[in-house]
């Protein structure tokens, strides 16, 4: 009785190592097609690196020349890259611009006035939000925006911005931005 006991112990083990084999060289069949399949995945991600290197190459470039006329009548150029807001290039650079909220759209002392109609058409509208802050802004012009809602793109290239106390200087030397 106990060696039959033993003996089917024995052929227990033997199927279950046999199951073991199975299942074991099952799931090196399935390694193997799991590999022949990241041999693709692989040249995916090289090429993404690849490609994330040329934009790196390409953001250098990326950058746009503003110029801030001071209150005082001085002017300042300085390259801004691409994406980011004329409030920060402002304080990037010790450019007077005031900026209390730092861009939540809460006050109006990052106003600025874009001097050239032609730039301030290429802007994205102003949102309710914005207008209504710059309805509180001092010597709001028909082309004033708040500086932390304009952005720097490749098209605002050369744009020039007024702080806003230089503005009444325009109004006396006769700028005005639509013409009639
Ligand atoms: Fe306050 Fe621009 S910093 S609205």
């Amino acid at each position: 009785m106990l060696s039959r006991i033993s003996q089917l112990g024995a052929r227990l083990l033997r199927e279950t190592r046999a199951a073991g084999n199975l299942s074991s060289n099952s799931s090196n069949y399935y390694r193997g097609q799991v590999s022949r399949h990241s041999t693709p995945a692989k040249s995916i991600l090289f090429s993404t690196a690849t490609s994330s290197h040329h934009d790196e190459g390409g953001e250098d470039k990326e950058k746009i020349s503003v110029t801030f006329v001071n209150k005082d009548g001085t002017e300042k150029t300085i390259s801004v890259p691409v994406g980011m807001s004329m409030l920060e290039a402002a304080h990037e650079n010790d450019i007077e611009l005031e900026g209390a909220c730092e861009g939540s759209l809460a006050c109006s002392t990052c106003h600025v006035i874009v001097m050239d109609v032609k730039y301030y058409n290429k802007l994205e509208d102003p949102t309710d939000e914005e207008n209504d802050m710059l309805d509180l802004a001092f010597g709001l012009t028909e082309t004033s925006r708040l500086g932390c809602q304009v952005i720097a793109q490749p098209e605002l290239d050369g744009v020039r911005l007024a702080l806003p106390a230089a503005t009444r200087n325009f109004a006396v030397d006769g700028f005005v931005p639509k013409p009639h």
